[in-house]
């Protein structure tokens, strides 16, 4: 059957109509994200070796930076020196990301330029305030989205043993922390006992993993902190009160535990988020 042209349009508009209603209905409960373009993604690792994008921003701040900083004192020579050195970089965006050549303020660049040749150091100062706003304008949809999903550790492919996930993985040693707590509290000293020796392999079994990815700072897993922590534990589940037991146990999961996930968990949480509705975004359009 062919559909006639007007009632296409008539069709796609109904669609639209009632997507937008939807969206509106549950305006409280949706958030809208953008999605960064995926050119974006070979300036990050795997695809580049180094943080590329990252990098060239960190050059634009400092510029503008010095730019703001030789227009104050009227020193046009290092002011040209800076503005340039600005200039090629902010272009430099749009040739990395082309997709985004048509958010950037190129006229404002042309300004600076032309302010700052002329020595016109107020109004330098005044196009810096409009190339700050152009900005804070793509921070403000991409900057949050695109640092978890190109920066954050990830740790989808990680695995402990030939047949462990490391959610399988965690999921053990957090049965057998609350397997201490029980046992503890129910006066099962050599339960309490054997899960503790158990948590301890689980705790130097994950320790193996850290250096895949700390290499340099060699971060230690257990350390001696927690290592300690773990001694006294089994001291305090032989002899202690029912106090000290829940009290070391408390230190140890957040020693062992809540400082990695601290870090690690949220970051890689956050990106799964991203990345997974990315994926859904992708299938839905395709
Ligand atoms: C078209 C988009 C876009 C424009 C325009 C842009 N940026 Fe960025 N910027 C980003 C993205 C995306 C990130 C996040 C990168 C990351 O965290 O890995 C970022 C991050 C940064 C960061 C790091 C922030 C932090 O504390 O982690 C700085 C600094 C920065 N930008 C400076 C600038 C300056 C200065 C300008 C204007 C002269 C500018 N950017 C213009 C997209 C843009
Ligand atoms: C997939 C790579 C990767 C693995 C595996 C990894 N880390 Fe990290 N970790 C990083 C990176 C990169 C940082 C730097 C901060 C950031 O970007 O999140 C970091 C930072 C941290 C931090 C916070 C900063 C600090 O140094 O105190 C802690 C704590 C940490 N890691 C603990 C661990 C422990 C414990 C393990 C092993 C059980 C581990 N990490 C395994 C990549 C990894
Ligand atoms: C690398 C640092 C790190 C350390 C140390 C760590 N975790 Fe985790 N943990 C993670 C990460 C990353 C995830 C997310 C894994 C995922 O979603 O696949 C996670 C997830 C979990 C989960 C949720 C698993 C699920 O089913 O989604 C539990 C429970 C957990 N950890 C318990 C623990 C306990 C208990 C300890 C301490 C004995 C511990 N973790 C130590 C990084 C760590």
């Amino acid at each position: 059957m062919v559909m006639r042209w007007p009632h296409f349009m008539l069709l796609q508009c109904l669609l639209l109509v009632i997507v937008g209603g939807i969206v509106y209905i549950h305006k409280d409960r949706v958030t809208l994200i953008k999605n960064p373009p995926a050119s974006l993604a070979q300036w990050y690792k795997p695809e580049n070796e180094r943080q590329v994008w990252l990098h060239n921003m960190f050059k634009l701040r400092r510029e503008m930076q010095a730019v703001r900083f030789y227009a104050d004192s009227k020193d046009a020579k290092s002011l040209d020196k800076w503005v340039a050195l600005l200039s090629e970089h902010y272009l430099k965006i749009g040739e990395m990301v082309p997709e985004w050549q048509k958010k950037l303020d190129v006229e404002a660049i042309a300004r600076l330029q032309q302010n700052a040749s002329s020595d016109r150091y107020q109004d330098v100062s005044h196009t810096l305030d409009d190339l700050s706003e152009n900005c804070e304008s793509c921070h403000t949809d991409y900057r949050i989205i695109t640092a978890a999903m190109y920066r954050a550790p990830d740790f989808s492919s990680m695995e402990i043993g030939p047949s462990t996930s490391l959610e399988a993985h965690m999921e053990e040693l957090t049965r057998q922390v609350n397997q201490i707590k029980i046992a503890s509290e129910d006066g099962m000293q050599d339960v309490a006992l054997l899960s503790l020796s158990d948590l301890e392999k689980g705790i130097n079994v994950l320790g193996e993993t850290c250096s895949s990815c700390h290499k340099k700072d060699t971060r230690v897993y257990p350390d001696a902190t927690i290592n300690k922590t773990i001694s006294s534990l089994g001291e305090s589940l032989r002899t202690g009160t029912l106090k000290d037991q829940g009290r070391e146990l408390g230190t140890l999961a957040v020693l062992a535990c809540a400082r990695c996930h601290g870090t690690h968990r949220l970051a890689y949480d956050s990106r799964k988020l991203f990345i997974d509705r990315q994926s859904w975004v992708e299938l839905i359009k395709h």
